[in-house]
């Protein structure tokens, strides 16, 4: 008789919408190739903790399109220290875990590596981050809800900026990269984007408040990324207020409500893809690689190669935000 293999399934790191719909084919995948799939509960978390749950078809039934994850998570400090990750490769090794397939970000993929370093678990990696800013995917899960999430919130604040001729300040994630800011700001028609990846936009801000200022029809919306080096939306609303005393502005911090509710069909459609490739590359016996997609076409990247992307901002990105500002 052969013997089952066992299969660990985790989130890792800040929610996105979509883990669920990835949680989902990696559990119905796993199973289809005869795995039998542990849960593991809050990351890292709970590897240390040994907080394992068995997985079932029926366990991942309806939750495609529920937003947050199942499977909880968590940002483990424990994790960080030797002895925190000694217990939990203990813990793996209990429970018979032959291969690991975390869903994560560019430090859960860190924590990955050193798995794959210090324990003979083979894992695979599936990108998310709202932030966009992964290498080895064109497109993280999550990105795709987030972003139309800040489009939907800076509609609304749009018709009410327009009606009074106000300024808005809106303050959009991503720590270190503009990627929620700038697609978000070229969708609804933003005066200005503010991104960590230049301090150009500063600039272009200031000119076109300059040249606008005096006119009727003078409402603007900034996207500002929380990360941008100017600070967030209140410390740049400080600094054009001294400036422009005059204009009668607004502050909107979006924050956490682009991590939440049910995602796009676009991450729903990823997840699953990557979900399924990520089984499929540790049946096919790959080990320590991260799944993506790129240019249409699935691939395999060295854990130890994933790393954070900016943002590249082009010249023909900066005429073009200078363009429409006008
Ligand atoms: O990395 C994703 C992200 O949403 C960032 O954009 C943001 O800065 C951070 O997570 C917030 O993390 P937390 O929910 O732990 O405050």
């Amino acid at each position: 008789m052969t013997e089952t293999k066992k299969l660990a399934l985790m989130t890792s790191g800040g929610d996105v919408p979509g883990l669920n719909a990835a949680i989902r084919a990696v559990v119905r995948t796993a199973i289809y190739y005869g795995f039998e799939v542990l849960g593991i509960q809050r990351g890292y978390e709970g590897m240390i903790d040994g907080d394992f749950i068995p997985m079932h078809s029926g366990s991942v039934s309806h939750i495609i399109s529920r937003g947050g994850t199942i499977l909880q998570s968590s940002r483990s400090e424990r994790f960080r220290t030797q002895e925190g990750r000694a217990v939990a490769y203990q813990q793996l090794q209990a429970a018979g875990v032959q291969a690991l397939i975390l869903i994560g970000g560019d430090g859960s993929m860190r924590g990955a590596q050193l798995v794959a370093d210090e324990s003979d678990i083979p894992v695979v990696g599936i990108p998310k981050t709202i932030d966009n800013d992964l290498t080895g995917t064109d497109f993280a899960i999550g990105f795709d809800t987030a972003v139309n999430a800040a489009m939907e919130a800076i509609d609304r604040i749009k018709d009410t900026a327009r009606s009074h001729n106000r300024l808005f300040f809106v303050e959009v994630m991503g720590r270190n990269a503009g990627y929620i800011a700038m697609q978000a700001g070229i969708a609804t028609g933003a005066e200005a984007i503010l991104i960590p990846e230049t301090d150009r936009d500063i600039q272009i801000l200031y000119d076109n408040i300059e040249r606008k200022k005096c006119r009727a029809d003078s409402s603007y919306i900034v996207v500002v990324a929380e990360g941008d080096e100017a600070g967030g939306a209140y410390q740049l609303a400080e600094q054009v207020k001294q400036k422009w005393p005059e204009l009668h502005s607004g502050v909107t911090v979006l924050g956490h409500i682009q991590r939440g509710g049910s995602p796009t069909c676009f991450d729903r459609t990823l997840a699953t893809r990557l979900g399924v490739a990520a089984v499929k590359a540790v049946v096919a016996g790959e080990r320590n690689i991260m799944v993506g997609e790129q240019k249409g076409a699935l691939t395999y990247t060295p854990l130890s190669e994933v790393l954070n992307r900016p943002l590249e901002v082009t010249p023909e990105m900066l005429e073009m935000l200078e363009i429409l500002s006008q």
